[in-house]
C-alpha cells in the first residue's frame, strides 16, 4: 500500500488496538470528509476534485459503483443515496464479478471505483477495463496517490486518514458520506429540491454528532455482545436503506470474531432461511423509524415466533417482548441513519470479537490490502 504513516498514526493514544481508535476516531474523520464540501448557500456539495459542470453532471443517465468487500457494500449505501436523490438508476457491483463478465459500457454511464487503499487489484482492473473500453470512470479512495488514484479520470478523496485495522471502520463510514455528497450535487443539479437538500448539507453537518451519540452506547452495546458471546452463528437482517448496513455488520461480525454471520434482506427470510431459526440462532434485526416500521415489526413476531433470539438495533419505540436485547440509536435523517446503524455494528463485533480473545487487528488469512486476484 502507498499509505505513508505518521509517527502519530502509530500512537495507539490508550486504545487497545488500531481498530478501536479507528472507531472512536470517526466524528473527527467525517468531519473531515465534509470540511469545505458542503454549500449551505445553494444546499447542494462542492466537490472540486470531480472536474465535471453542471452539464456534464445533467448527462449522466446512470451510476455503476464498483468496489470490494466492505467498500462494496458503502458503494451499495452510495447507489442507494444517488438514486434516491438524483433519480438516476444507480446500483452497486463488486469489481471481481464486473471485470469478468463482459459488461455494456454505457456512454452516458458514470462509473464510481471505491476503495480504502487504492490498490486493490479486482477494483485497479475494473478500472482499467472501463478506460480501455472508452467508459467515464471516478474513484472515491482514501489513498492520494494509490494506483486507482492515478488511474480514475478525477474523484472524491475519503480524507478519513490512514487507516491500520484490516477490518475497515472510519473508511466505510467516510465513503458513505462522501456518496450522499455525490448524491446530493448530483441531485442538486436536476430535481432534489432546495429544502430537502439543505436538510441533507444539515444532516451531514451534525452526522459527527450523532455518531459520538453512538459511541457514547457502546458500554451498552458491549453487554449485549458479551451476552451473546456463546453463538456460533448469527443472521443481521434489514431492508432497502438498512439493507447494506446489515451486510456491512454481518461482514465485520466474521472478520475479527469467526462467527459465521450472513446477512438477509428481512422479506427474504420467509423464502429459505427461516428454516435455520432456533434458539441457536441469534438475530440482529436493524428497525428504522420509517414507514416500514409495521414490516419489521412483522419480521420481529416470525423471528421470535420460531425460538429466534433477536437483538433489535433500532431507531423506534418497539412494542415490549418483541427482542431479547434491544440498542436504542438516535433518529436523525432517514437515508443517512444506516450510517450510524453501521458503527454501532462495528462496537458490537469488536465487543464480541474481544470477548471472545481474539486477534482484532490482524484476523486469520486476511490482509489489509488485496493486491492478489
Ligand atoms: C473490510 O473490513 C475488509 N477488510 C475488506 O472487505 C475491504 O473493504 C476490501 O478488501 C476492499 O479494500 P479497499 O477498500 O482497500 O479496496
Amino acid at each position: 500500500t502507498t499509505v505513508d504513516l505518521t509517527e502519530e498514526d502509530y500512537q495507539l493514544g490508550g486504545f487497545a488496538n488500531y481498530m478501536h481508535k479507528e472507531i472512536h476516531e470517526q466524528p473527527e474523520a467525517v468531519r473531515r470528509a465534509v470540511l469545505g464540501r458542503l454549500d449551505e448557500r445553494f444546499s447542494t456539495a462542492r466537490l472540486g476534485g470531480l472536474h465535471l459542470d453542471a452539464r456534464e453532471l445533467r448527462s449522466i443517465q446512470s451510476v455503476k459503483v464498483l468496489g470490494c468487500g466492505s467498500a462494496y457494500y458503502a458503494g451499495e449505501i452510495g447507489a442507494n443515496l444517488i438514486e434516491e436523490w438524483a433519480r438516476i438508476p444507480a446500483d452497486a457491483e463488486p469489481a471481481s464479478e464486473f471485470r469478468y463478465r463482459n459488461p455494456v459500457i454505457a456512454p452516458d454511464a458514470l462509473y464510481i471505483a471505491v476503495s480504502q487503499s487504492g490498490e486493490t487489484k479486482d477494483t485497479l482492473a475494473a478500472v482499467q477495463e472501463l478506460k480501455r473500453k472508452g467508459g467515464r470512470v471516478i474513484g472515491v479512495v482514501n489513498a492520494p496517490g494509490s494506483a486507482i488514484a492515478r488511474e480514475c479520470d478525477s474523484g472524491v478523496f475519503l480524507h478519513a486518514g490512514p487507516e491500520v485495522s484490516v477490518a475497515s471502520t472510519k473508511a466505510v463510514t467516510n465513503m458513505a458520506v462522501c456518496f450522499a455528497m455525490l448524491g446530493l450535487l448530483l441531485g442538486r443539479v436536476r430535481d432534489l429540491s432546495v429544502s430537502r437538500g439543505g436538510g441533507i448539507v444539515s444532516a451531514l453537518d451534525a452526522l459527527p454528532q450523532r455518531i459520538g451519540e453512538v459511541l457514547a452506547l457502546e458500554d451498552r452495546i458491549a453487554g449485549v455482545a458479551e451476552r451473546f458471546s456463546w453463538a456460533v452463528r448469527m443472521f443481521f437482517v434489514g431492508r432497502v436503506w438498512y439493507w447494506p448496513a446489515a451486510r456491512e455488520g454481518a461482514q465485520k461480525l466474521k472478520e475479527i470474531s469467526y462467527i459465521h454471520a450472513e446477512a438477509y434482506q428481512a422479506a427474504e427470510l420467509k423464502h429459505g432461511p427461516l428454516a435455520l431459526i432456533d434458539g441457536g440462532m441469534p438475530s440482529v434485526v436493524l428497525v428504522a423509524d420509517d414507514e416500514l416500521l409495521a414490516k419489521n415489526i412483522s419480521t420481529l413476531e416470525q423471528i421470535k415466533a420460531r425460538g429466534g433470539p433477536v437483538i433489535a438495533v433500532t431507531s423506534a419505540d418497539l412494542p415490549d417482548g418483541l427482542a431479547d436485547e434491544v440498542i436504542r440509536l438516535p433518529r436523525s435523517h432517514p437515508e443517512l441513519d444506516p450510517i450510524v446503524f453501521t458503527i454501532a455494528l462495528q462496537l458490537f463485533a469488536y465487543h464480541l470479537a474481544v470477548g471472545l480473545g481474539k486477534e482484532i487487528d490482524k484476523p486469520r488469512n486476511l490482509a489489509k490490502s488485496v493486491t492478489v486476484e
